[in-house]
């Protein structure tokens, strides 16, 4: 579909609960295949790859996660989803489901913030970003496939689903030079949204690997403190890519989870 000019590859499945699921970095909304089989008819997911991965087109540019975020919203109206919507964002994901709410409050029916944080990047984060975006540009997606896969899993995991590893690493490999720039960029340049946790009147989970190797689940602990209305589950035998190396846990949290606020709103 086209979408504030370029096209926009998305899965739009399932019926009764809205649903917008927001890959991660470097990554494409195959991540959600496990949640697209679990959840059933009772949770319609729709879940865009975002400009520069998957199929989406590559844009060259910065992608703020305002942008980002603008993409999804577009979609959602291209959808005539007008109303209100739960949002769902792993990692950079849950910065643009942050940009989102920030952006179109009165869209939002609540938020699922997994593996994620509200905080900006510090300026030694800042450079390994432009560092990143060089190896992109000289190098590749394989280069930065290659340099984040180890982090992206629990330890065990490697071991134990070797599958699940190819499948990340191919991924990351197919993800477009401009998609890893833009949104390194973007990464590098959001804005701290944990003054807008306070703010947030909305219902609110937080799903955590225990052994999220980029983000620790203490981050999780904290964000969790600081929001009103939030539940937090965090997820043993799960590194930084939880709803893929414990589905069954995650999918159980969120659809419980999902029915209960969906039944209140
Ligand atoms: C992601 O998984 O989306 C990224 O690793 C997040 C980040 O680099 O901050």
């Amino acid at each position: 579909m086209n979408i504030n000019g370029f096209n926009m590859e998305y899965t739009d499945q399932g019926a009764d609960i809205p649903l917008l699921l927001i890959h991660g970095y470097p990554l494409n909304r195959s991540i959600w295949e496990p949640q697209l089989n679990g959840f059933g008819r009772q949770v319609r997911v729709i879940a865009p790859d975002l400009r520069g991965f998957g199929g989406s087109d590559p844009v060259r540019g910065d992608y703020t996660m305002d942008l980002l975020a603008a993409d999804c919203k577009e979609l959602l109206d291209h959808l005539g989803l007008k109303g209100r919507v739960f949002v769902g964002g792993l990692s950079m994901g849950g910065y643009v489901a942050l940009a989102f709410y920030r952006q179109f409050r009165e869209r939002v029916a609540g938020l699922i913030l997994a593996s994620t944080k509200a905080g900006a990047d510090n300026e030694e984060g800042k450079a390994g970003r432009n560092k990143a975006i060089q190896t992109a540009m000289l190098s590749g997606a394989p280069a930065i496939a290659e340099s984040m896969l180890p982090k992206m899993l629990a330890p065990a995991s490697y071991d134990a689903q070797p599958e699940l590893v190819q499948q990340v690493r191919e991924i990351m490999n197919t993800a477009s030079v401009e998609g890893i720039t833009g949104a390194l960029a973007g990464m590098r340049d959001r804005p701290d949204s944990t003054p807008l946790l306070a703010e947030m009147d909305i219902p609110v989970l937080i799903l955590h690997g225990q052994e999220d190797q980029i983000i620790p689940a203490s981050v999780a602990e904290a964000t969790h403190k600081s929001i009103s209305n939030a539940q937090l589950h965090v997820i043993a035998g799960a590194g930084h890519l939880v709803n893929m190396e414990q589905p069954l846990q995650f999918n159980e949290a969120a659809l419980a989870w999902l029915v209960t606020q969906s039944r209140e709103a």
